[in-house]
């Protein structure tokens, strides 16, 4: 938990940095007006929620905020009808949005592609007609396993337009984990691209999907829809394959929104957990639109003017609620980019931010520590005077790479929004806001609306500047509704480890003044570059492998990525026979782990033992292997211990 040298810098960070006054006079929640809402906040919650929802669109309104009646399923605008989809697009045609810029999208090539709402409105039709020529209706599943394209953006909204269940599945995972993730949501259609452009490579992705499609457990696919990406050779197997242009070509651009409740699902995102088999976590139309449209119109201050731009992959939530449904939802500009942050070399990212006239950045900490590295000539030497607001999201950015984000891309002008949240939160929850005063690596406090404690494993409250279990004390609208076809681990994971709370999985501290510092995870989670990875996954992608008897992976600290894994290993006898050097077998793991998991799962390093520690049941304890590790005392956690 206390892993890092970052967090020793952490811990002594005394820097107060101040909003400069003419962004706290233009900005859209003022000093006043945020006092007003926290006020309001606290003495009726629902009643604050109840004005974010009256901004949207509905086709009918709720007849009550929140069921609260079956916690912890809570139900939010229970009664109501909407789309989220309606919101994103179908209104902004009625308005002077209609010819704004509603999406640009570069390639790493560096061939571009824009829309207008009204375009962007005309090409989910054409879509959406087509899917439900393939059957796709209400209620269904459809897995997109896309890079980030237009077509991306597109499959999301037509499949929602339709009422239908979109599971986005990273393409950094491998086939394996596709097959698994089609086969829990029992999907009808999957959508891919022939490939895509990676660090001056082509990616075959559709012949992973012919991988993961052709296992067990994925006969429920009926259709394979292929954007049309790269120029390679394409296996299509009829009838199952179809192109994406030869089925919207004869499409109408008018579809019908599908009227949802607004507790119907949305969305299913698969995330890693404490245990090896990752949850769907579902996400709901009414209560997630609300919640998204709120926070990123708080926290990034949505002007008409705006060009905002989220690095994430749309295969992430961040992606999700805040690359498409967030700022279409705003109605403002979103961009895209296809590729690698380093190619064709480490300026990619100013170059992109200068050429389009990017004013809101949101990143990563990893990137902008991958950034640094080489040094300031590269944002130098580009025009980055646009920028006025940055943000971060995903692992705690330690002070170093917060300021120099701060000098160097922002100026000493533009303040940096941290933002805490979670695929299960759907929304931003603990974040800075433009006129909030900055301390480099806190995320700030709670926005209004939400209740947030650092408690002890008994969720009695901890003194300022201790460390301890980051909770959620009240329901809030864009959070998950369920696990798929599993609420019993909802309940379990979430809401039972400490009664009554929902449970974050994370270790935070709370200072003097009320501000939040995220310390790491406190299960047994990675969190690798701000993509969560689960020890108990890589452990048995491991084990899978011939050679290997027992595994025991834990998270170690790393310069760049924030941590990365390091694999402990018992081997079986005799793999001297197939491997002639430890290297060659340490290699042949790590591509082992790569296959079976895909890129994203990085094990850095591999460390053969005789045996490893287990508790009494049986358990591996890589709480030792953890405090050996980095030198700890393995008492040291207690205090900390996970509730489990
Ligand atoms: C976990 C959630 C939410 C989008 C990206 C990740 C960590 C998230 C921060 C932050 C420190 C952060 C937490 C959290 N995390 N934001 N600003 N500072 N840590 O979504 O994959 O659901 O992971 O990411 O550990 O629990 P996710």
């Amino acid at each position: 938990m206390d892993q890092t040298g970052a967090l020793d810098a952490l811990l002594q960070e005394e820097r107060v940095f101040r909003p400069l006054p003419q962004l706290v006079i233009e900005a859209n929640i003022n000093p006043h007006q945020l006092e007003q809402a926290q006020r309001r906040a606290e003495q009726d919650p629902l009643a604050y929620w109840e004005d974010a929802a009256h901004e949207l669109d509905w086709f009918k309104k709720w007849d009550r905020v929140l069921d609260d009646s079956n916690p912890p399923f809570y139900r939010w605008f229970p009664g109501a009808r909407c789309n989220i989809v309606y919101n994103a697009l179908d209104r902004h045609i009625e308005t002077a949005n209609k010819n704004k810029l509603a999406l640009i999208w570069e390639g790493e090539p560096g061939d571009q592609r824009k829309y207008t709402y009204y375009e962007l409105y005309r090409e989910v039709n054409r879509f959406a007609n087509a899917l439900r020529t393939l059957g796709v209706a209400k209620g269904d599943r459809v897995v997109l396993y896309m890079p980030i394209l237009p077509e991306t953006a597109i499959a999301m909204l037509a499949v929602a337009k339709l009422g239908a269940i979109h599971s986005m599945v990273y393409g950094g995972f491998s086939a394996k984990v596709l097959r698994e993730r089609v086969a829990d949501a029992q999907a009808k259609v999957v959508i891919t691209a022939d490939g895509f452009y990676r660090n001056g490579r082509i990616i075959n992705l559709k012949a992973l999907v012919d991988e993961a499609l052709a296992g067990a457990g994925a006969e429920c696919v009926e259709t394979c829809v292929v954007v049309h990406r790269v120029n390679v050779d394409t296996e299509m197997h009829e009838p199952r394959d179809l192109w994406y242009d030869d089925l919207v070509r004869q499409e109408r651009p008018v579809c019908a929104t599908e009227v949802m409740e607004a507790t119907d699902p949305l969305f299913l995102l698969y995330s890693s957990g404490a245990t090896g088999k990752p949850k769907g976590i579902v996400h709901a139309h009414g209560g997630y639109m609300v919640g998204i449209a709120r926070t990123l119109d708080w926290v990034f201050d949505i002007k008409p003017t705006d060009i905002f731009w989220c690095t994430a992959d749309a295969g992430w939530i961040t992606g999700h609620s805040y690359v498409i449904y967030g700022p279409l939802v705003a109605g403002t500009t979103t961009v895209m980019y296809e590729g690698h942050p380093l190619y064709p070399q480490a300026d990619r990212l100013w170059d992109v931010v200068a050429r389009f006239g990017v004013t809101i950045l949101y990143t990563s900490p990893t990137l902008v520590r991958m950034l640094m590295r080489f040094g300031v000539q590269y944002p130098r030497k580009k025009d980055l005077s646009t920028l006025r607001l940055l943000g971060s999201v995903g692992e705690p950015m330690n002070p170093e790479a917060w300021v120099w984000l701060y000098k160097y891309i922002g100026r000493s002008e533009c303040p940096i929004m941290d933002t805490w949240w979670q695929t299960e939160t759907g929304m931003f929850m603990i974040s800075p806001l433009p006129i909030s005063l900055l301390k480099p690596g806190s995320v700030n406090k709670p926005l209004p609306g939400i209740e947030a404690d650092v408690v002890d494993a008994h969720g009695n409250p901890v003194p300022p500047g201790k460390g301890g279990f980051l909770v959620l004390k009240r329901p809030w609208p864009a959070m998950m509704t369920t696990i798929y076809k599993d609420p019993e681990r909802y309940k379990k994971s979430y809401w039972e480890k400490i009664p009554g709370v929902y449970y974050a999985g994370d270790v935070a501290r709370r200072d003097e003044d009320g501000y939040y510092w995220i310390q790491g995870r406190a299960d047994d989670v990675m969190n690798i570059a701000g993509h969560r990875i689960g020890t108990a996954e890589v452990e048995s992608a491991l084990v899978a492998h011939r050679c290997v008897a027992e595994a025991a992976v834990i998270g170690i600290p790393d310069k760049i990525k924030g941590e990365v894994a390091k694999a402990f290993l018992v081997l079986h006898d005799g793999w001297q026979k197939e491997f002639e050097t430890a290297e060659d077998l340490v290699a042949a793991l790590r591509a082992h782990v790569r296959r079976e998991l895909g890129p994203v799962a990085v094990v850095k390093s591999i460390e053969f033992r005789e045996s490893l520690p287990h508790t009494r049941s049986g358990k591996i304890m890589r709480r030792i292997l953890r405090a050996e590790e980095l030198g700890q005392d393995a008492g040291d956690t207690s205090a900390l211990e996970d509730p489990d």
